[in-house]
């Protein structure tokens, strides 16, 4: 029987897909799908298996990555689901990024994963893809990556880690990796328990099992209607359910682009509406989730070219805030582990806790078809005894409102975000102090412990050049140790800023991503010096330091003539050795190569999600986002 694919008489059909989707041209369209059938074909199919709708399966496996390590179960279940629903499964690799082992830090390299993503599936023939992703900058860069590519899309969480177990107390990294760790250093517990401790925190494969960035991009990806609500953020990595979430997916994939073809757009950019950020938002208050999430979310808004969705900006996260109570009580806000949320209901126990507040949009569209409110009365949940116990009813929050707070000021004109959930002393929330500023990681370590260091436990430690481009990757340093003297004195915590970013399993009175970054050669927090009286008023939203106008000019131009004065000279000007390195990133950008390069020349400021400018809907030349 002739095949119709290779008939020159006849036009190949562009909305069929399959092999016929995204052709590369050699010459003429039916030479190309010859070619590429050629070369399938090498793998054993047939023109039967070859006519189906492709769904690829994106595996990011990697022997560097435990949080995907059920990545090939999941592509085998991923597979009897789209085998079953009548498509053909075609699985494929991108970089696999894991926060131990991604040196300077993972964040540097989630816009070059989200670009791998974006364009291995724009490049490759599929008519819609499954993207499996778990650890921290996964799930962001797979969601940046797919609304820029904008082929039908689903999200497949590798699932949390199972707590371990440590003389009959349970652990699980990473909030208990830090109580552990000053433990230890502090003499509480000694070599053979931390080496017992190191054996349980991470007892399974899988992502940090607290409340951390990867568990809460994945609440965040159930909040936008892109997976099962009960158990597709939060079942274990290790569990039957998380295979059943794979098989389902596949599933749902095949109908999703059937539906697609059948003229419903199923684009990540057209199900992804203005009301499904505002309800990812709104979870993200309600779970008490990582301030990380805060610039993975601006990013993936900033990738979407609706006006009404990348309208949204820092002011939205504040305001949702004021409304939205806490009521997960897991670490590191409260107490409990990722596999209690599952037990208790997980997201769809949330969703319907959350549901007669009003606070959810529930005309915003989900990856079935159904808006969001549909589902849940499709999917009901009666609460019982243990899921109000973590999962707080509306009237007992854990916290009231405002879990993660946006603040400004002249020290921050763009924003910077505290988690005042987290704070363990509350007066630091209304405060004024002396500043006490480090110039960089460096300069911290040599001096924090210093006992001669002016400081007290009023002081507001400033640490400045961890931004974005001071320190590329923007490290999660955000937590600044509390100087030992005044730890010795019974201080558990102080007021500390920073340009830079906090583990979402950590806590304490910390604002972090302080836009622009010190190393801006404009910033404001770059010109503050030891002494100067910092004011901080969460209630109020502001944070600022109390110098005059003429001063903070006469200071910004100063440091610009050093700075002019350092760049002409090399390290060895006099004028420059006070800059203690913070302005060599900024400077020396325009003359470094490779994915640096790239980084530093086109990276934007953290209000804006710390993505590249060329990849987001403002585009080039938007870098600094001043
Ligand atoms: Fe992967 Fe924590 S290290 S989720
Ligand atoms: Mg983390």
């Amino acid at each position: 029987k002739a095949n119709s694919d290779y008939d020159l008489s006849r036009p190949i059909p562009s909305d069929v897909g399959g092999m016929r989707s995204s052709l590369a041209s050699y010459g003429d369209p039916h030479f190309s799908l010859f070619l590429r059938k050629v070369f399938i074909k090498g793998l054993g199919y047939t023109e039967e298996a070859l006519s189906k709708p492709i769904i690829g399966i994106i595996n990011t496996f990697s022997a560097f990555n435990p949080c995907h390590a059920n990545a090939p179960q999941l592509v085998e279940a991923c597979k009897r689901g789209i085998l079953s629903a009548g498509g053909l499964p075609m699985e494929f690799p991108t970089i696999s990024i894991h926060e131990s082992f991604s040196s300077p830090t993972s964040m540097y390299l989630r816009n070059l994963m989200s670009m791998d993503t974006e364009e291995m599936i724009r490049a490759q023939p599929v008519d819609a893809v499954i993207a499996i992703g778990g650890c921290d900058k996964t799930v962001p860069a797979q969601l940046m990556g797919a609304i820029s590519a904008n082929k039908p899309f689903i999200p497949l969480i590798t699932g949390p880690m199972m707590p371990g177990s440590v003389k009959g107390v349970r652990v699980g990294a990473c909030t208990d990796c830090r109580n552990n760790w000053a433990k230890y250093r502090a003499g509480e517990i000694d070599l053979e328990d931390i080496m017992a401790v190191n054996e349980e925190l991470a007892p399974t494969g899988g992502t940090c099992g607290v409340m951390g960035t990867a568990s809460t991009m994945a609440c965040i990806v159930a909040a936008l209607g892109l997976t099962d609500l009960r158990s597709g953020a939060t079942a274990a990595a290790v569990s039957s359910a998380r295979l059943r979430v794979a098989e389902h997916t596949g599933t749902a994939a095949v109908t999703m682009l059937s539906k697609h073809k059948s003229g419903t757009t199923m684009t990540p950019q057209s199900i992804l509406t203005r009301d499904s950020f505002l309800n990812a938002i709104t979870i993200l208050q309600a779970i008490g989730g990582s301030t990380n999430a805060i610039v993975h979310l601006m990013a993936i808004i900033n990738r979407h070219p609706d006006p009404n969705v990348h309208s949204i900006t820092l002011k939205d996260i504040d305001e949702i805030g004021r409304r939205t109570p806490l009521l997960i009580d897991l670490k590191p806000s409260g107490e409990g582990y990722m596999t209690d949320f599952h037990n208790a209901g997980g997201m769809l126990a949330l969703l319907h806790t959350l549901r007669p507040s009003g606070l959810l949009r529930e005309q915003a569209r989900t990856y079935t078809g159904q808006t969001l409110g549909e589902m849940l009365d499709s999917t009901p949940f009666k609460s019982f005894a243990y899921s109000s116990q973590i999962i707080r009813p509306l009237a007992v929050p854990l916290y009231p409102a405002s879990s993660l707070c946006v603040l400004r000021g002249n020290l921050a004109p763009n924003g910077c975000v505290t988690k005042a959930s987290a704070s363990k002393d509350r007066r630091l929330l209304k405060h004024s102090g002396p500043a006490c500023v480090f110039a960089n990681s460096k300069d911290l370590a040599e001096r924090i412990d210093d006992p001669n260091l002016n400081v007290s436990k009023d002081s507001v430690l400033i640490l400045q050049g961890i931004g974005p481009i001071g320190n590329p990757g923007m490290p999660e340093a955000g937590l600044i140790p509390i100087p030992r003297k005044l730890g010795a004195q019974g201080v558990v915590d102080m007021l500390r800023i920073s340009d830079g970013r906090m583990s979402g399993t950590a806590g304490g009175t910390v604002v972090l991503h302080v836009s622009p970054e010190s190393a801006d050669p404009e910033s404001v927090f770059g010109i503050v010096r030891d002494g100067d009286t910092i004011t901080i008023d969460v209630e109020a939203r502001t944070l600022s330091v109390d110098i005059s106008h003429e001063e903070i000019k006469k200071r910004i131009a100063h440091r610009k003539e050093s700075l002019a004065a350092h760049s002409g000279q090399g390290q060895a000007s006099e004028a420059g050795k006070h800059l203690n390195g913070r302005e060599d990133a900024w400077s020396d950008r325009t003359r470094m190569r490779g994915y640096r390069g790239l980084y530093e020349r086109h990276v934007n400021q953290g209000h804006l999600g710390c993505d590249f400018d060329f990849l987001t809907w403002q585009g080039p030349g938007t870098g600094e986002g001043r």
